[in-house]
């Protein structure tokens, strides 16, 4: 049994927000959310997370989550914290620390924590940094072994050039948590309880620290958002390595942006500045030109979407070719072989397969079957000020450009309408609708004369 801690009280006053720190976005989540998924990999899970600082706030960022929250009114230190959560410890768990804003921990870190902690009872993540500043340093003896922690503000000069530094990550075993816990004082230069003073105390009663260093990049915390940034980046390097190892060709790794969850097929081509976000599938050979935005989307085998396009909860079938520049909005299902090419937005559409929609248009709750040619700045007027109406749009019709279909109204299987037309009735099946008014040439010169008899009465 694992009794996870999470400490996210603090503030984060350097964050210079109105948000508590630990649901600041990263890559399009709270920064909270990362953690909380990689520790619910681990088996056996109790998750805790101790708030303070607009505690609702955080919880209602999480409120589907099986999370046991624990409120610390005053911030007192970290011991303070991990003081709060034992009681809902379990007597004979292992207690994995974590802190709210250091969201990168790897799983197989913490299982090699979890797993080091069962030879003593204690096991702790240290890291070493060319800049230690800030950070709790680990003091060893002659033979190497731990003996304490000493805070950047109560360390002695010597102590200050130690590299070797505390990421606070910790797995202790709850009896031993719960014997030491409550000896903890504050006679410190923070006047908090410090976590880090359990390992003075477990010197001093005999029970051995396995400790391991820690991939700088995993331990980094979040305190500005000079740091936000970088762990951003970090990230999203992170995703990327994992969408190569996957198979797919990235034009530019280090220019992709992976807000979500990206499932992929084989030979699938990414060029640079695309964003995902959601949960987006796609399938084999999928080729997304550059900087396209994807969220919550299922792509088809072999389909194309070429740059700047926009795409938003929506199916696209096999074979489908969108944009560039095109904005295909939620509830919208391009079915295979389909062609919306350049300044076309669809909205809670269904388009046929084969059907082609290739310049300017606005399609809007429209039902539009297979094997349709829309022409160019065709739009459904689909919204009359108050509510919005269904166009459909049958079999093989052929629509001429700039025409405007006022919902609800329906064109028949096989049916054209002339470019220009305002459609507002249906078009029965097979038939030509045209409502444009009739051209009329003549000759310049008799256009003159009569304007001049005019101007003269
Ligand atoms: C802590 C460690 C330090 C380590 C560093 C790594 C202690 C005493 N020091 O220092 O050795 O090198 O982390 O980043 O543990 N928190 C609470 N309640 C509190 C106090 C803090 O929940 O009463 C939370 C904060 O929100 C934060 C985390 O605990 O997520 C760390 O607290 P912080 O005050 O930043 O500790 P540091 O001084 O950085
Ligand atoms: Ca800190």
């Amino acid at each position: 049994m694992i009794d996870v801690l999470i400490l996210a009280a603090g503030k984060g006053t350097r964050m210079q927000s109105s948000l508590p720190k630990v649901i600041q976005p990263l890559s399009g989540q709270p920064m909270l959310s990362h953690l909380l998924e990689t520790t619910q990999q681990l088996n056996q899970v109790n998750m805790h997370v101790i708030v303070g600082f607009q505690a609702d706030k955080v919880m209602n960022a999480f409120d589907q989550q099986p999370i046991n929250w624990i409120l610390q009114e005053q911030q007192l230190g970290t011991g303070h914290a991990v003081q709060q959560a034992l009681t809902h410890c379990h007597d004979d768990s292992q207690v994995l620390i974590l802190y709210g804003d250091v969201p990168l921990v790897k799983h197989q870190t913490m299982v090699m924590l979890l797993e080091n902690a069962k030879q003593s009872g204690f096991a702790m993540l240290t890291v070493n940094l060319d800049q230690p500043y800030g950070y709790g340093r680990i003091v060893r003896d002659h033979q190497g072994q731990v003996m304490s922690i000493a805070e950047e503000k109560d360390a002695t000069l010597r102590e200050l050039e130690i590299t070797e530094c505390n990421t606070g990550i910790m797995a202790v075993s709850s009896c031993l948590l719960k014997k030491w816990l409550p000896n903890l004082s504050n006679q410190n230069a923070q006047k908090e309880y410090y976590l880090t003073d359990i390992v003075a105390m477990a010197v001093k009663s005999g029970v051995e620290i396995f400790t391991s260093p820690a991939d700088p990049e995993e331990v980094l915390g979040v305190n500005d958002r000079v740091q936000l940034a970088q762990l951003e980046r970090i990230l999203q390097k992170r995703r990327a390595a994992a969408l190569l190892q996957a198979g797919v060709t990235l034009i530019d790794p280090a220019r992709i942006d992976i807000r979500g969850e990206v499932t992929v097929g084989q030979d699938v081509v990414i060029d640079c500045n695309v964003i995902f976000e959601g949960k987006v599938v796609l399938g084999d050979g999928v080729s997304i030109a550059a900087n396209c935005v994807i969220r919550n989307a299922t792509i088809g085998n072999d389909v194309t979407i070429e740059a700047f396009s926009h795409i938003d909860m929506v199916i696209v079938g096999d074979h489908a070719c969108i944009g560039p520049y095109a904005r295909i909005r939620p509830g919208t299902v391009l079915s295979e072989k389909t062609k919306v090419g350049n300044f076309v937005e669809i909205k809670k559409s269904t388009i046929g397969a084969g059907t082609k929609i290739n310049h300017l248009s606005y399609i809007g709750d429209a039902i539009i079957e297979s094997n349709v040619n829309v022409g160019a700045g065709t739009i459904t007027c689909n919204y009359d000020g108050k509510n919005k109406h269904q166009t459909v749009i049958k079999d093989s019709a052929f629509i001429g450009s700039n025409v405007s279909l006022v919902a609800p109204v329906e064109i028949g299987k096989a049916a054209t309408v002339g470019a220009g037309s305002t459609i507002t009735k249906d078009v029965p099946d097979e038939q030509l609708a045209l409502t444009r008014s009739r051209q009329i040439n003549m000759p310049w010169q008799s256009v003159k004369s009569k304007l001049k008899c005019s101007e003269e009465k």
